[in-house]
């Protein structure tokens, strides 16, 4: 089968960065589904595992969100048949999705929202399962808007592929939403997405918060560097808040800032349920099952784009640059083999 991959790490405008290839199609064992892939998008995460490819010769295949149809099921499946449309992320610890066909443990894919292309519906999952790990496991926002009557989060980050959804789960709970932009594009989109105010992320946010008419703000979901903004996170995170952040530092992070304002602070990886094989795994399931109700039910959209066709290495380089670019809005999609 045709599938997309790499080597080694190369700059991506070399054409042997990212490679067509062909590899043998997998088979369905225990609660696997063999799924044929239609349309995949493009994550940092693609991004980042090519830069940390080993020179070894092996050949690794990326792609973390995939929509398609469920071609045939392992032995022990029961939550899909063949012919479902399927969305999901699967799990960054094992190959990825960029092929004609790909395995995924049914316990971490949801049924696809009927009202979405597969291109639209690619677009979703990795990072809506972020979000709503992010904010309403990790942080433990309820999703009652009657609950969050008065309640503010900041979210750092708000234009890119996880920024689009959070705004938008955030609003549907009833927070006020304020997004971290820096362009007028961005700011248009985070505004068309959920967010009820921007402020600018290259300045300092205590006096953009203020200016807003509040002290602080309830919770903080931190998409984007975290080390640049953990002062102004610091000042602004209210007594007793919430933060959440789903990127790594680069260096110590002051954590005793927090210390006097009794503030929790939590790390969100959308893997960590699939790597350790939790046993709530099926959390995942049922995240995409929701989503796939709201998006039906019209309270959510699609986060897509920009889409490309076909799913080749060309376009995937072109994907992968403009990832890199930092300047991303939005998710991009590629679509078809
Ligand atoms: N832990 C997890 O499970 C998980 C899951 C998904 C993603 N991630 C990671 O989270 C990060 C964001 O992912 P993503 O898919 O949202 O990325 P993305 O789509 O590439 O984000 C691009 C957006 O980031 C904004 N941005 C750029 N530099 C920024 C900065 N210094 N501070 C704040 N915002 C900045 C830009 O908007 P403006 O220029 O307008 O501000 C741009 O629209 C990546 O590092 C990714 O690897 C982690």
């Amino acid at each position: 089968m045709k599938a997309v991959g790499f080597y080694r790490n190369l700059p991506v405008d070399d054409p042997n960065s990212i490679v067509d290839v062909e590899i043998d199609k997998p088979a369905p064992r225990e609660r696997n589904l063999l799924v044929r892939v239609k349309a995949v998008s493009v994550n940092p995460v693609d991004v980042k595992t090519r830069a940390r490819k080993a020179d070894d010769g092996k050949l690794a295949i990326p792609g973390w969100d995939v929509s398609g149809i469920v071609e045939e099921t392992g032995p022990d499946c029961h939550l899909f048949k063949a012919g479902d449309e399927v969305y999901y992320a699967g799990s960054v610890s094992v190959q990825g999705a960029d092929s004609e066909f790909h395995v995924v443990d049914e316990r971490i894919a949801g049924k696809k929202p009927a009202s979405l292309s597969h291109a639209e519906a690619a677009a979703m999952p990795l990072t809506s399962i972020t979000a709503w790990e992010g904010m309403f496991d990790r942080m433990k926002i309820i999703r009652d808007p009657d609950l969050n009557i008065g309640k503010t989060i900041l979210i750092i980050g708000g234009a890119g592929g996880v920024g689009s959804i959070a705004t938008q789960l955030a609003h549907e709970a009833g927070l006020r939403v304020i997004a971290t932009t820096s362009r007028p594009e961005s700011t248009e989109w985070a505004l068309a997405h959920g967010a009820t105010y921007t402020i600018d992320r290259t300045k300092d946010f205590k006096n953009q918060i203020n200016d807003i008419g509040l002290k602080y703000v309830d919770y903080i979901f931190c998409l984007n560097s975290l080390d640049e903004h953990w002062d102004s996170i610091a000042k602004v995170i209210a007594p007793l808040g919430r933060i959440c952040a789903i990127i790594g530092p680069k260096g110590p992070i002051d954590m005793g800032a927090l210390w006097d304002k009794s503030v929790v602070f939590s790390w969100e990886f959308m893997s960590t349920r699939p790597n350790y094989n939790t046993p709530d795994l099926i959390f995942q399931h049922e995240i995409l099952n929701d989503l796939a109700d709201l998006i039906d039910n019209g309270r959510i959209k699609t986060t897509l784009n920009s889409t490309m066709s076909p799913i080749n290495a060309s376009n995937m380089r072109k994907a992968h640059k403009q990832i890199e670019s930092g300047t991303t809005i939005g998710k991009i999609v590629l679509e078809g083999f």
